[in-house]
């Protein structure tokens, strides 16, 4: 797909690729020398189109021809929790897990649509064989399974806030990314919180008017906008605000094709991140990170870095 999502233009070009494990173990020694810990994320039961191109019987109608997805965006196609997924999941999650030596493993867990879940003979009888109230119970069936395996396992799960849906399973850490609704709910419930909003720290967003930048997926997110997150937030006591234990900004790259487009989107903003994450609880003062701002604009231009400086005059 090029161009905007509602131009619905094509260039007919595959698009595609694969780490080997070799590729694999060179980029997490990478990010070792550098201190960077990489999480993984095995996407389930949602964004797994390419997947069930694959392996069709992993659907919820094998005899369905699954295509290799053309465009982004959410899939109606999803995993069937069948027990032959749950072994190929699990199979991949094992092969997953000896590659890459951090803690935690992300399962994702978000935007899976439940129609063929409704429409599936067999998901409607493990609904009522599992006496569970609708399909968003099904879903935490199948991620409560997965956390049972990786916590096997000696590793922690994370997923998105979607998993909080049919009730959040028992070891499940939650990346809140609609909002920060799903983490405070989260957090509420004892369990750990990545605080991810997609209003303050999603980096594919616009920075500027979008008639004055390269084309990006949309959204409204100026450097300004993006410092003012407050993690303490006034919903929170402060034993729970405890389980907030970070905070992440997401570059999604539909429209991010070179990495020099990749550091355009992420500098300044990344700054504004860091600050948030490092800093006591103290009122914010934009000026004045502004001028904080400003001293790194020599260091990032001693490094070459393709930052974005229309908030930087
Ligand atoms: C997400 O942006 N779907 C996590």
């Amino acid at each position: 797909m090029v161009g905007a999502y509602k131009d619905m233009k094509f260039d007919k070009t595959p698009y595609g690729g694969f780490y080997t494990q070799n590729d694999i173990k060179e980029v997490v020694a990478y990010a070792s020398k550098k201190f960077v810990t990489i999480i993984p994320e095995i996407e389930m039961p949602g964004h797994s189109q390419a997947l069930l191109a694959a392996y069709p019987q992993l659907g919820c109608n094998p005899d369905k021809i699954y295509e290799v997805a053309t465009k982004w965006g959410v899939s109606e196609d999803v995993l069937c929790p069948r027990e032959e997924t749950f072994t190929v999941m699990q199979d991949i999650l094992t092969e997953v897990m000896a590659l890459f030596p951090g803690q935690y493993i992300h399962i994702g867990g978000d935007e899976c649509p439940k129609k063929q879940w409704k429409e599936s003979r067999f998901c409607q009888d493990l609904i009522k064989k599992l006496k569970l109230k609708d399909e968003h119970e099904l879903q935490s069936y199948f991620i409560g399974r997965i956390d049972k395996f990786i916590t096997s396992k000696g590793k922690k799960m994370l997923g998105w806030d979607e998993i909080l849906e049919g009730g959040l399973s028992p070891n499940a850490m939650v990346m809140s990314w609609r909002g920060t609704a799903g983490g405070i709910e989260a957090a509420k419930l004892n369990h750990d919180v990545v605080m991810s909003p997609n209003n303050f720290f999603y980096l594919d967003y616009y920075q500027a008017d979008p008639k004055t930048q390269p084309l990006a997926i949309g959204g409204n997110l100026p450097l300004s906008k993006c410092y003012s997150f407050e993690p303490d937030l006034p919903e929170l006591t402060e034993a729970e605000a405890k389980h907030i234990v970070g905070v992440q900004a997401n570059l999604w790259t539909e429209y991010i094709g070179t990495p020099a487009y990749a550091e355009y989107m992420t500098f300044p903003r990344a700054l504004a991140l860091a600050e948030i994450g490092w800093s006591p609880k103290r009122p914010k003062n934009y000026v004045a990170f502004s001028d904080r701002v400003k001293k790194h604009i020599p260091v990032m231009d001693a490094l070459k870095i393709n930052y974005c400086n229309v908030d930087l005059k």
